[in-house]
């Protein structure tokens, strides 16, 4: 029993004098100013709730406005430096793997697994960048992936009536794309499959790592074991194949790295993580954007002949329509999309853009200081902290977007917006760990927009709420009621 007591009371002693020691240090090292909140549980509360609200700005404005665009907090169980200011979060980007590396929370560690690209470290992780980097680039895009990307959608499409979810809708396509560009497989029983036990997957990212306590997450656990053990034996047919094939797959395979077949499957399960939420949000919210903004729509019919009478025309037909007039110049409407018409989607890309900007998909980076680090403001970032560059409060900061708040496509066609510096306009980060996914995400939702606006017309079928926790998603998977366009009728929210 004494011995009990004794070990008790040198936990608790240990405790408090590593409690005394760190604050001692912080006290020394000028931390950004701000509040850790209640003890263990910090502001993580406030959090939480202000990003399962339809508008989260208050959690940031209001301690922006306190402390100013650097300060601290103590959310997710962790003290973090947030910074909601472009020029200090350029810093924190560029020094990923130098002064900082990255840092997910466990639940997605585990189920990514050790050799996934988002959490590999180093030369690795410099190898593999560059190797996926190289697959979407845009000539890989146009000369292999584009034909595919509309083909897959127009299957889609056609399945099509009166209500659907458009949030599911967009999952499946994305999901079956990126399965398409990994290994070339269209999609079947055996994608269906996959589909299914990934979404588990994806569920245990949102929960406690806890398999004692969580069935959401032990079922995770049980789902990327399926998923892994299924491309497992995809790579190894493959390895016993001859037949070259012009994939992800096959460019690893061919890369002379040997990599092995666990490293190829992780690296292919980040993959289809890495672009599934993210794509398919961006392609449901654009949709909701628009819908909520007629003019918009109606615009982005409207090719661009000129800046300047873009931005004071309405959606009359003074202009040919941007969508209309692709479609109009092929024989057979379900002619495929070609790299030319892509690029000739300029509001379309304005869109993009906005929407990007807007939704801000990805609201910020997590990492993790590996020294003590000075930055803006005199301030030091102690070593072991976690800090959060947030894209999301300086994409919408008035002082760098005018009506930030807003919806307006338009601003992308005005320089001075459009011609924003790179570290102010940073939906898919930057730096060693910029988003390999960039331009295909861009192809895939513009190919996505012109095939939705020149066959349907559509409606949202009852009112649907944004939410950005613990991603951002609209509340209900945005339902919406769509009808087929005859050939002669208008593209038009109905
Ligand atoms: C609208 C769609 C997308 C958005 C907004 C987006 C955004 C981002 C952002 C902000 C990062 C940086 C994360 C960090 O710095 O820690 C990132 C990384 C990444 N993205 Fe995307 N992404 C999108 C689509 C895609 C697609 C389609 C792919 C598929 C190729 C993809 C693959 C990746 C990968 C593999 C990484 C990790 C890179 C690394 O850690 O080196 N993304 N993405």
């Amino acid at each position: 029993m004494a011995s009990l007591l004794f070990l008790l009371f040198l936990a608790v002693f240990s405790s408090a004098a590593l409690f005394l020691i760190r604050r001692a240090r912080y006290r020394r090292l000028r931390l950004p100013p701000g509040s850790l909140g209640l003890p263990f549980i910090g502001e993580t509360l406030q959090l939480i709730s202000a990003y399962k609200s339809e508008n989260p700005e208050p959690f940031i404005d209001h301690r922006v406005t306190r402390y100013g665009p650097i300060f601290t907090t103590h959310v997710f169980g962790e003290p973090t430096v947030f910074s909601a200011d472009p020029e200090t979060n350029r810093f924190i980007l560029l020094n990923e793997g130098k002064l900082f590396d990255c840092s997910y929370p466990g639940s997605i560690s585990n189920l990514l697994g050790k050799h996934s690209l988002l959490l590999m470290k180093g030369s690795l992780h410099k190898r593999m960048h560059s190797l996926t980097m190289s697959f979407a680039n845009s000539t890989i895009i146009k000369d292999h992936l584009l034909v595919d990307i509309d083909r897959l959608i127009r299957l889609n499409l056609d399945s099509w009536t009166d209500r659907v979810l458009l949030m599911e809708e967009a999952k499946k396509i994305t999901f079956e794309l990126t399965v398409k560009q990994l290994m070339s497989f269209d999609p079947g029983e055996w994608t269906e499959f996959l589909r299914k036990e990934y979404v588990m997957v994806i569920e245990g990212f949102f929960t406690l790592p806890l398999p004692l306590f969580s069935t959401t997450y032990r079922r995770a656990i049980k789902a990327r074991t399926k998923v892994a053990e299924a491309l497992t034996l995809i790579v190894r047919e493959r390895r016993s194949d001859t037949e070259k094939r012009s994939d992800m797959l096959g460019a690893l395979m061919a890369s002379g790295d040997h990599f092995s077949d666990e490293q190829i499957v992780d690296f292919m399960l980040a993959l289809l993580v890495a672009g599934y939420e993210t794509t398919s949000t961006i392609m449901t919210l654009a949709v909701k954007f628009l819908t909520e903004n007629p003019l918009a729509l109606a615009q982005l019919k409207v090719r661009t002949h000129a800046r300047t009478h873009i931005l004071r025309s309405s959606c009359s037909r003074l202009f040919s329509e941007e969508h209309e007039e692709i479609r109009s110049k092929k024989d057979d409407p379900e002619a495929s999309v070609e790299w030319s018409d892509y690029k000739s989607m300029a509001f379309t890309q304005c869109v993009v853009n906005e929407t990007l900007r807007m939704a801000n998909i990805i609201g910020g980076i997590f990492r993790r200081a590996t020294t003590d680090i000075n930055i803006k403001g005199g301030y030091t970032i102690p070593k072991g902290w976690k800090v959060f560059a947030s894209f999301r409060a300086v994409h919408l900061n008035t002082d760098y977007f005018k009506d930030a708040r807003t919806f307006n496509p338009w601003r992308w066609q005005n320089k001075s917006e459009a011609g924003s510096p790179g570290n102010v306009y940073t939906p898919f980060g930057g730096g060693p760990r910029l988003c390999p996914g960039y331009e295909l995400a861009r192809v895939v939702l513009s190919v996505f927009l012109h095939r939705m606006v020149t066959r349907f017309s559509w409606v949202p079928a009852e009112e649907d709420k944004l939410v950005y926790f613990p991603t951002t998603r609209t509340q209900k998977r945005y339902p919406i009621i769509v009808k087929r366009r005859d050939e002669s009728t208008p593209c038009r929210v109905l």
